[in-house]
């Protein structure tokens, strides 16, 4: 293998360091002084008071892996290139460098250091979007670029796309470029219109190798400019290796194969290959979480972690498949990741008891669930389970409605998904309040 996924960290940071950034601590996942973010979710989420000036950064360009978790997505989990967890490879201008060099050095270590293909190569840049009138299209980004890309591999998309930022509700954002590898034809929709904004996998992004963070974003939405230009730039160590090596999903690197191997022993990877991969990437979302002294629980934090947790369990149960599994598969993490990070090993044995503790729990709230829905089953006149009774079942006893959808496809009804969602955003919306 050419670029094992060692090589990618290693590669990454030695261009930086010799580029003349420091190389900064990766943090825990918990953030600290941070009240308005549960997790860190992105590489620059520690760093955020340099960028508004409020502390002086070691040095005015950083880089560093920073360990992330983003649930966001946590539904697409199990498509070739979705995660909970991921290690994001992160460098930083604190009001040194700004939009030339960000792209000349992404550029440089795409083509130069880690040699792909640049014919598979496009870029998105911002391009102005209604919804902030007052931020014009990032024209010097697109120009830049020119020196490098034909124009008609130069996009420019909207907010959505390309205007990345705050972690939370309030922060530095700004308007940001991407580097888009094109996987071909063969893996997308087909479709004539598909681009990088198609969610059916061709295009995937790589690198969004310059944030331009000139703005803090405050809680009613409006933007006053920062201090200084800062440039922010973060890639998905999963991404890149999935690319480098050649493969078609992140679980096939190096940095998912030993996972996938313990679970493909007791589950038949032809028949259920998105469990196997929910089943992977929970895993150890769960015990980097774990490591970092997140225990699961019933608010903030601690219910990301559980819901995380459950999540996995719930799919070893559906593939009536020992939950046992769950710490098996945490084993290899903490045995392929403890070089790199050592307080998975250090935290072996509490990891182990809380993971224990929450089969137990999860175990219990399914019984119950269990009994639970088999009187509302019995009980019902019509084929479906009305969504008041799947969102009680969810709300009050904690039992997944994944896991109330597939009992109920066993029986031959269906779930009134529609007022069940109705009924979570209602939550939602309180909970938000
Ligand atoms: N901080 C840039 C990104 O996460 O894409």
């Amino acid at each position: 293998m050419k670029f094992k996924a060692n090589d990618v960290r290693e590669d990454f940071l030695n261009f930086f360091k010799k580029n003349g950034h420091m190389e900064i601590e990766n943090l825990s996942l918990i953030p600290q002084n941070d009240p308005t973010l549960l997790i860190i979710n992105s590489g620059m989420a520690p760093l955020k008071d340099y960028f508004t000036g409020e502390s002086i950064p070691p040095s005015k360009r950083m880089c560093n892996i920073q360990k992330c978790v983003r649930t966001i997505d946590i539904n697409s989990v199990g498509d070739p290139h979705h995660l909970t967890f991921f290690e994001m490879l992160g460098n930083w201008s604190i009001g040194d460098y700004s939009k030339k060099e960000a792209i000349e050095f992404g550029w440089r270590l795409i083509k130069d250091v880690f040699q792909i293909d640049t014919s598979k190569i496009i870029v998105t840049v911002f391009g102005g979007d209604k919804s902030l009138p007052g931020i014009s299209a990032d024209m010097e980004s697109f120009e830049i670029w020119l020196n490098y890309l034909p124009k008609d591999r130069i996009i420019l998309l909207d907010a959505d796309s390309n205007f990345w930022g705050p972690t939370s509700d309030t922060g530095p954002c700004g308007p940001c470029t991407e580097i888009i590898f094109d996987r071909g034809i063969k893996n997308g929709c087909g479709k004539v219109d598909c681009g990088p904004e198609c969610e059916c996998g061709r295009f995937l992004e790589i690198w969004n190798v310059g944030v331009f963070m000139q703005y803090f974003m405050h809680e009613d939405g409006s933007l006053t400019k920062l201090p200084m230009n800062c440039v922010d730039a973060g890639a998905g160590l999963e991404r890149f290796a999935m690319i480098l090596q050649g493969v078609e999903s992140v679980y096939e690197t190096d940095l998912f194969i030993p996972l996938i191997e313990v679970l493909t022993n007791k589950i038949d990877i032809n028949k259920n290959k998105r469990e196997i991969r929910i089943i992977a990437d929970h895993v150890r979302a769960s015990v980097f979480m774990l490591a970092d002294g997140i225990i699961p629980g019933k608010t903030k934090r601690e219910y990301v972690l559980r819901r995380i947790m459950r999540r996995a369990l719930l799919y070893l149960t559906i593939l009536e498949v020992d939950c046992q599994l769950f710490w098996d598969v945490s084993q290899v993490v903490i045995r392929e990741y403890s070089c790199r990070y050592p307080e998975l090993k250090d935290g072996e044995d509490f990891i182990k008891n809380v993971i224990f503790s929450e089969i137990t729990s999860f175990n219990k709230v399914l019984s119950k669930g269990l009994r639970e829905l088999d009187r509302i089953i019995k009980s019902s006149t019509s084929a479906v389970i009305s969504g008041d009774d799947a969102f009680k079942l969810q709300d009050t006893l904690g039992f997944p409605i994944d896991l109330i959808c597939e009992i109920a496809g066993n029986k031959g009804m269906t779930v009134d998904k529609e007022r069940f969602n109705f009924l979570l955003e209602e939550q939602r919306q309180r909970s938000r309040k």
